[in-house]
């Protein structure tokens, strides 16, 4: 323990070059190791940048808007609510998996506020999703009915990521018990929930996935079009219209019918993989219980007849 001093007397030179060297390299590393650290991002980049922006410290929030009237909660302040309830998902879409939420009865969440008739909800989702939710889903009063919530991600026990994601479906999503009771779709379930808006009904707000009205009542292709709304344009546009920008729009500048084969179509529809397989894929898998055979028959032909009523460019 005597030599605490440097250099002690008869130290051979090469030591001392060698000491050099090894505090000079742990000081460059070290310094390289702090100046390294703020450049990395305090949590994963998360594809939440569309989403309303708020200091770090007020949380994410929710954005309601029903006619004029705009409502945005915060995270803890519905976490406060005296209506947050524990609610058990037999089977969530989102994780595929039962879960199990803290949230606020969405009907509770949108109390006074009044939607028009012929108004519908959407729901959008800062990856571009926009869940559309007929208003006799939500204020349906019918016993047998399906009852949505507003799931709320708690700060300190954040939710598992998804399945293939590094995201978890907060900090809010709509979850459903009873789901059958209304025959609730797949593409209903909205994670990663940004805001709720009350709008006109697909068919006044955009006449450009309108088919051709000399069509009867009861055609498959009304049948086709109205299937789309809820279970395609959750993701993707048509002819531009559509508020998702999670897929492409599938008629400009081309329809998938027009270089799909009809037996590709359908394969794509029930396995995107099935086409094309690439890791950073969105569109899932769309198994008989999202939609059936005949509803994919009546998606299919609604699509060959939008192909001929493409807006001229
Ligand atoms: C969850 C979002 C989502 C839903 C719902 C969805 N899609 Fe997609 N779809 C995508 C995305 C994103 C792509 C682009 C490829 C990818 O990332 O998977 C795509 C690609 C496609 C393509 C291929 C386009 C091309 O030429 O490459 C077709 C056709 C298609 N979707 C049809 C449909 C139909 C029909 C429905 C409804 C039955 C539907 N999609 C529902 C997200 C979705």
């Amino acid at each position: 323990m005597g030599r605490t001093v440097f250099p002690a007397t008869g130290w051979p030179i090469w030591l001392a070059v060698w000491l050099f060297v090894a505090v000079f390299l742990a000081g460059g590393v070290s310094a390289q190791a702090e100046s390294a650290a703020p450049v990395r991002p305090a949590e994963p980049v998360l594809p939440r940048s569309e989403g309303p922006v708020l200091p770090r410290s007020e949380g994410p929030v929710l954005e309601v808007t029903i006619g004029e009237r705009t409502v945005t909660f915060t995270r803890a302040a519905l976490l406060a609510r005296p209506d947050v309830v524990g609610v058990a998902i037999a089977w969530d879409v989102a994780y595929g998996i039962p879960m199990y939420y803290q949230a606020v009865p969405l009907l509770a969440l949108l109390e006074g506020m009044t939607v028009s008739a012929g108004q519908v909800l959407e729901v959008q989702a800062t990856d571009g999703f926009s869940a559309t939710l007929r208003s006799d889903l939500v204020f349906g009063n019918a016993v047998q009915r399906s009852v949505p919530y507003l799931a709320i991600e708690p700060s300190d026990l954040p939710w598992p990521l998804l399945p293939e994601k590094t995201v978890s479906a907060g900090p809010f999503s709509i979850v459903w018990q009873n789901p059958e009771a209304s025959d609730v779709r797949t593409e209903q379930w909205p994670y990663q929930v940004a805001r709720i808006t009350a709008v006109d009904g697909p068919d006044k707000r955009w006449p450009a996935i309108a088919v051709d009205a000399a069509l009867p009542i009861g055609d498959p292709i009304r049948a086709g079009q109205a299937v789309f709304v809820v279970q395609c344009m959750a993701c993707h546009t048509l002819n531009g219209a559509g508020t998702a920008t999670k897929g492409p729009d599938l008629n400009q500048p081309m329809n998938p019918t027009e270089y799909l084969t009809e037996t590709a179509l359908r394969q794509l529809v029930r396995d995107p993989a099935a086409l094309r397989s690439w890791p950073a894929m969105q569109m899932k898998p769309m198994p008989v219980s999202a939609l059936s055979d005949h509803e994919l028959d009546e998606v299919v032909v609604y699509l060959k007849h939008m192909a001929a009523r493409r807006p001229a460019r």
